[in-house]
Order: structure tokens, then sequence, then C-alpha cells
């Protein structure tokens, strides 16, 4: 057997696993209810539509779908997808240029990453954060630093104050990384006049903002929301959304949104990571929205995903015992629950895949190593059978733990 320890790159060494990706093998047990993966339900995957449009894409751009395409990505659906920008307020710096598509918004993040981070740079990031985002930036040994949330995202009086203090301590900011609207994992909605206060404090510090945006079409009780994206007029923000929950992540398909300097140094770093993102899956999507599938698809997502979401909130009222904190989320597809602080979600956790259910430990998502009482529990998934089955195990799970630790 060869050792390749004195082989690998220090960066490849310093290389996390995903705790979500080895939860996930756990909770592959057919009889486990899991509510600890991020995926789309595949009952809402629009097979029936999607065999017409291949069909089409075949028969009408079958010789380019087919070939390879430019880095930047095909320029119908870019052109579509700028449109739609304008629509929801982004009315700077979003044209066909300043947007390309990629292979995920996982991809984009990996690329910011290696276009903005030297080993030691500081980012900053919620309490929690999206666990992908942590590892993709994690890669590229960024120094991150968390700022907490609260129901408005994070606390823009405690970031200020982080950045006056690394200021003084002459270690500058490259980024804040955050997900506004339904934020993953937290389901918290950032209000419209906190954007516009974070871009102000994104100028003042001279810093950028990446706004990753996959669930704001997943909306449930609230009108929309413009994006941070919409109220910047200098190019500070790079917007990143995707197809994998509007459409199937099985497509690989999203986009970023970037000012034309930045996009250059990214579509450098997308050509050496694939040279350009599958065109017959971009020609897919353009006929998906092109065809009006895709906004009757995302009705009929939201009818199915709301009725999930109340369904795990009154299971949560009926099975678990006092003392948690929950706040039910507008949109999206993750509920945030906080057990009182003698709870380790993470020890838990054995107990809980013994009942056959499984969930996300808050630490995972806590730069900080914080986090330790909550969970994340994702209600897209399951059945709504299953949910209700899978939230009475796991109260009956938090009340064994509460009945030993909180006496
Ligand atoms: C906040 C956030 N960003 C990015 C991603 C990755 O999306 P994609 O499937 O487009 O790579 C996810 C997936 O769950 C997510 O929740």
């Amino acid at each position: 057997m060869v050792n390749f320890d004195h082989l690998y790159s220090d960066r490849a060494s310093k290389m996390r696993k995903s705790e979500i990706r080895e939860l996930l093998k756990v909770a592959q047990d057919p009889e486990v209810i899991s509510f600890a993966g991020g995926l789309p339900n595949p009952q809402s995957f629009p097979i029936q539509d999607l065999k017409v449009i291949v069909q089409t894409v075949l028969n009408n751009h079958g010789k380019v779908a087919l070939q390879y395409g430019t880095t930047q990505g095909v320029n119908e659906l870019r052109d579509e997808i700028a449109e739609r920008c304008h629509k929801e307020g982004m009315t700077m710096g979003a044209s066909a240029e300043n947007i390309m598509i990629t292979g995920g918004s996982q991809q984009a993040l990996d690329a910011i990453g290696k276009v903005f981070l030297n080993p030691g740079d500081i980012a900053i990031v919620g309490l929690p954060s999206y666990l992908g985002g942590i590892n993709a930036f994690r890669s590229y040994e960024a120094n991150l630093i968390g700022v907490p949330l609260d129901e408005g995202g994070i606390k823009l009086d405690l970031l200020e104050e982080k950045l006056k203090d690394l200021v003084k301590q002459g270690m500058p900011v490259k980024f804040i990384y955050t997900v506004p609207t339904f934020s993953n994992p937290a389901g918290t909605v950032m209000p419209e006049s906190q954007r516009k206060k974070l871009i102000d404090i994104a100028h003042e510090y001279n810093l950028v903002i990446i706004e990753d945006d996959p669930y704001s079409k997943l909306r449930y009780d609230t009108s929309s929301i413009k994006p941070i994206k919409a109220f910047d007029d200098e190019g500070r923000v790079i917007y990143l959304s995707t197809f994998s929950k509007i459409l199937a992540p099985g497509f690989r398909l999203a986009w970023v949104i970037a000012a034309e300097e930045v996009m250059r140094k990214l579509a450098l770093s997308k050509q050496a990571q694939d040279l350009c993102t599958a065109p017959f899956s971009q020609y897919v999507a353009h006929e998906f929205i092109k065809s009006g599938s895709m906004d009757l698809h995302i009705m009929r997502i939201c009818e199915m995903y709301k009725p999930k979401r109340d369904i795990m909130m009154n299971s949560m009222k009926k099975y678990f015992p006092e003392g948690y904190i929950c706040n039910k989320p507008n949109g999206g597809m993750f509920a945030w629950v906080t057990l009182p602080e003698q709870i380790d979600t993470e020890v838990m956790f054995l107990d809980a895949i013994k009942e056959k259910v499984a969930y996300v430990h808050g630490k995972a998502f806590c730069v900080d190593g914080g986090g330790a009482s909550s969970m994340r529990l994702n209600f897209s998934y399951s059945t709504n059978e299953q949910i209700d089955i899978g939230m009475k195990r796991l109260g009956a799970v938090i009340e064994r733990k509460m009945s030993v630790l909180c006496r």
C-alpha cells in the first residue's frame, strides 16, 4: 500500500470531511426517517414535463447542446435569467455579461474562495451558516469568523463591532457570506432595512458581500423580498442562485452574478475547473423557463412543501417537551431548533439514530464551535406521514434526554 501523506499539498491535508455527507450515510438506512439532508422531494421532480422538453431541445438545438459550450454559459439562458433578475429589482449589474452559469452554486462558492482567499484571509459568516460554504472557504484556508444571527439574519450591530475590532488589529476582511432569504440552516429572512444597512457597512469597510440565494422562490406565507443585490449600485454584491431547488439538483445548474471585473476572474477559475457547464442541461433549463413550466413548477413545489412545514411545526408542538425554541420558517426547506443548553445534539444524535430518526446537529454549522444545543431539521424530503412519525420519535428522544439532564 502506498503512503500518500507526504505527497499531499498542505491544502489537501487541511480539507475536512463534510459532516452532512457522513451523516447522510447513516441516515440512508431505509428505516431511518431523515430530516438531515437538504434534499428536495423527489415526488416534485417534473419528470413528465422534462420528457417533452428534452425532446424539444434535441430537435431544436441538438448540435449545439451536445457540443462544448462557452465558459460563461448559453446566451439564451443568461438572457432569460437577466430578464428575471431585472423583474426582481436587480436593475444594476445583472445583465447577461455579468452572469455565469455554474455546475451548481457549490462550484461558484469554490470559485469565489479560489479568487478571493489567500491562506489566513478573513471572511465573515453567520452563526450558523451553510456548511457547504464553510467547507468551500476552508479549503482555501480562510480564517472564518462568525457573527450570530437573530430572526432577521446576521446581527448587524455585532457585525460592525467585529469589523471595527478587526480593522484595529490590522486584520481586514475580504467578504461577508450570507444566505439572507429562508436561510440554510436557520430559516431566517433578513428584512429590507437590514439589507440596505449591510450594503452600507460593506461600503464603509470596502468589502464584498456574497449573497447565496437558493430558497427565495420557496415562499409559503410572506410576500417576496428584494435580494440584497437589488440595493447594490457599486457591484459589491456577488449573487448566487440555483436550479437545484426549483428544478432538480441532478442538473447541477446554477448562476452567479458579479461585476464584470470579478466575473473575468471567476470565469478564468471556472475554465480550469471544467471548461464549461453542460450545455445540454442549460438548454433544457432554458426551455423549462421559456415554456412556462418553471413558474408552474415553483407553485407546485410551494403547494407541496407548505403543508410539510406545517406538519413539522404542529408535530413539534405535539411531541416535543417544553423548553425548545423554533421560529416558524416562512419559506425554504429548514427549521432550526434550539433545545435547553444542557443538551448536546451531537451526542443525542446516536440516540436519535437508534430510534430511527436523523437530523444535523447545530455545531456542524457554527465556525466558533457553538450551536451545541441546536439542530437543523429538513421538512421537504420526507412524506407528510413520515414527518409526523419522525417528529414523534425525535420528541421521545429529547424528552428522555431532558429528563436525565434538565432535572
Ligand atoms: C445555501 C446553499 N448554498 C448552496 C447550495 C448548493 O447548491 P447547488 O446544488 O446549486 O450546488 C445549497 C444546497 O443545499 C445551499 O443550501
